[in-house]
């Protein structure tokens, strides 16, 4: 029996990374990450001890129209149908107007929104043949209240318009299109965008989030993984265009909260 083939970009690390080990508890599925480095894919690998057989990781660029067709070229000639696509790919500067040069706008935007553009529209023609595709954006929050940076928070809200215009648009097609907005995940997004400069900051970090946080702690890969694998399955299918945030109460109006919840 054919397997059925999904792909996940960013599958190299933190929520893509859960996202892949999810699916690849279901043997009939063979899974594909797509992302650019092979130092991030050995750190994966290591993480989870052994990469299961069903497994793949394919390296390219989400922003290089180059890289995303050589994949839609691949799924083509190996495999003809996409039966989900999860768009994790994601880079994150911090600063407003002042301190995000245009270049650094562009990077997030490229990467962030053109990217899931660039690459459902190289994919279309499989996740078309599957006859019941489902598509995934990890946006984030920062999409619905203006967060720490401005060129992030501009493509997430971006991606989730992307959303709803790409679940009309491809509705005849039997595909379906949602968005999950996570808080503040622990994942090497931080780090590795040097958003804090080491370990130690982090942790100050993470401890000083948490406690805004209603729930009091913050999100794991997995939390955002188990809705995503929900929005993938058939269990979702009348779910289209849809945004689901995934933040613990970040987002909840603190002014409605009991005054136990505040800081
Ligand atoms: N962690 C959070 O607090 C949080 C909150 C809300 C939303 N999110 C969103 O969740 C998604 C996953 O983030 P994460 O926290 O799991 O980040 P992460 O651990 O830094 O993982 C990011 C992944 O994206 C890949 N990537 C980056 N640029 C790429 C490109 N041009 N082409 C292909 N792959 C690329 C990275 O691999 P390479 O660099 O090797 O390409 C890596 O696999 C992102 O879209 C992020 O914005 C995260």
């Amino acid at each position: 029996m054919n397997k059925k083939v999904f792909i996940v970009t960013g599958g190299s690390s933190g929520i893509g990374l859960s996202c892949i080990q999810k699916l690849s508890e279901d043997k009939q599925n063979h899974v594909i990450s797509y992302s650019r480095s092979k130092v991030k894919t050995e750190r994966a690998a290591k993480s989870m001890g052994t990469i299961p057989d069903n497994v793949e990781f394919y390296y390219g660029d989400v922003r290089k129209e180059e890289d995303c067709k050589a994949l839609a070229e691949y799924i083509g000639r190996k495999h003809g149908k996409v039966y989900g696509l999860v768009h994790a790919a994601g880079v994150l500067t911090k600063g407003g107007i002042e301190n995000i040069p245009f270049q650094d706008w562009k990077f997030n935007l490229d990467i962030n929104l053109n990217g899931p553009y660039l690459l459902t529209q190289q994919l279309l023609p499989y996740l078309k043949a599957a006859q019941g595709a489902s598509i995934v954006n990890i946006s984030s929050i920062a999409a619905q209240r203006p967060g720490s940076s401005i060129a992030y928070s501009v493509s997430k809200a971006g991606l989730d318009m992307l959303t709803e215009f790409l679940a009309g648009d491809l509705a005849p097609y039997k595909i379906r299109v949602n968005s999950v907005n996570p808080g503040f995940v622990t994942t090497h997004i931080h780090l590795d965008n040097k958003i804090v400069e080491n370990q130690e900051d982090y942790k100050k970090m993470v401890e000083k989030v948490k406690k805004r946080y209603p729930l009091q702690r913050v999100g794991k890969p997995e939390d955002i993984a188990d809705m995503v694998l929900y929005l993938l399955s058939d269990k979702a299918n009348w779910i289209t265009g849809s945004i689901f945030k995934i933040d613990g109460g970040a987002l909840i109006d603190n002014d409605l909260l009991p005054p136990k919840n505040k800081i």
